[in-house]
């Protein structure tokens, strides 16, 4: 069978090793999907890695498939909406790793719906998961990096739905619009402390989420002649977006958002 151009076309991503050899990140929502493949990227590129995820046997499963020589790795159990689980959670990645240099907020949720349909526990949960989470997990990591007096990066998984109204994605559009201010809040705050704080805005990554909906051959090659660049992301590119805003390379980047979405977004496009 002809292949996709999303599986025809394979980018040539090649890990920086040691870019982030000394850094300790923790990484929420790690256990599969986009967070899976950043801490398997950072991995590679030298990082102490502790997932943070609800779902501990999956961040255990993505431990155990790092690629990590010599590098300390380890999965906490938490629902990043419960602040008393977040603080036990970076105090466990504290004692495991010995500090914490990079937080990266990517634990997310999805409803579908307009503003008419939404339900309000829609609501509730989709800001108490994509919003009040990841300001729990960002004020108690920076509390600790400003203590540790070393600088610090903070990296949200946005989307293109924090820029621009995503159809049928009401609450997400909002929780994510208010991630986006949050990390320019935060990057300015923070800036006199050496720490930096970015938005990373994907559109279309093969995960869990539409993994199902993406099996109609058809459909898939609709999506992506909807597309400008013609094909879907790999959670793979993102990983490595999320790596180069870790690195040393990005020490000067703050308060910004790197938009991952092929195009999408200058073109007024959702390809959902
Ligand atoms: N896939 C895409 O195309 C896409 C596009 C834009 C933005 N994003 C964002 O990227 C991030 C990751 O998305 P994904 O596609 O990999 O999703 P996913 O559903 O595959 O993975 C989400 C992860 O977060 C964890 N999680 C969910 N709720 C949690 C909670 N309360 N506490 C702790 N962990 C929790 C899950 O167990 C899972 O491991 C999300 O923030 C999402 O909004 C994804």
């Amino acid at each position: 069978m002809m292949k996709n151009n999303t599986e025809a076309y394979r980018p040539h991503l090649t890990p920086a090793p040691n870019r982030l050899l000394g850094k300790r990140a923790l990484v929420t929502g790690g256990a599969r999907g986009i967070g899976q493949a950043i801490a398997s990227r950072f991995a590679q590129e030298g990082a102490d890695i502790c997932i943070v995820d609800i779902d501990v046997s999956g961040a255990e499963q993505t431990l155990q498939d790092l690629h990590s020589p010599g590098a300390c790795v380890m999965a906490v159990q938490a629902d990043v909406a419960d602040r008393s689980s977040v603080e036990q959670a970076v105090e466990q990645a504290i004692a495991g790793m010995g500090s914490l240099d990079v937080l990266v907020n990517n634990a997310g949720i999805i409803t579908f719906g307009s503003l008419m349909e939404c339900r309000l526990e829609d609501w509730d949960r989709m800001m108490a998961v994509d919003l009040t989470g990841a300001f729990h997990c960002t004020q108690v990591a920076a509390q600790r990096m400003v203590q540790q007096g070393r600088g610090g990066r903070l990296i949200h998984l946005g989307s293109t739905a924090a820029l621009m109204p995503a159809p049928q994605q009401f609450a997400y559009s909002v929780a994510k619009s208010g991630l986006k201010m949050l990390s320019q809040c935060a990057a300015l705050e923070l800036a006199p402390h050496n720490i930096t704080s970015n938005l990373l805005c994907p559109q279309g990554a093969i995960t869990d989420i539409n993994r199902e909906l993406l099996r109609d051959p058809e459909l898939m090659k609709a999506i992506e002649k909807k597309i400008p660049v013609r094909r879907l992301a790999s959670v793979e590119e993102i990983a490595a977006a999320a790596a180069f805003l870790a690195s040393d390379e990005a020490a000067f980047i703050t308060g910004t958002e790197l938009v991952h979405d092929g195009g999408c977004t200058i073109s007024g496009l959702w390809w959902r």
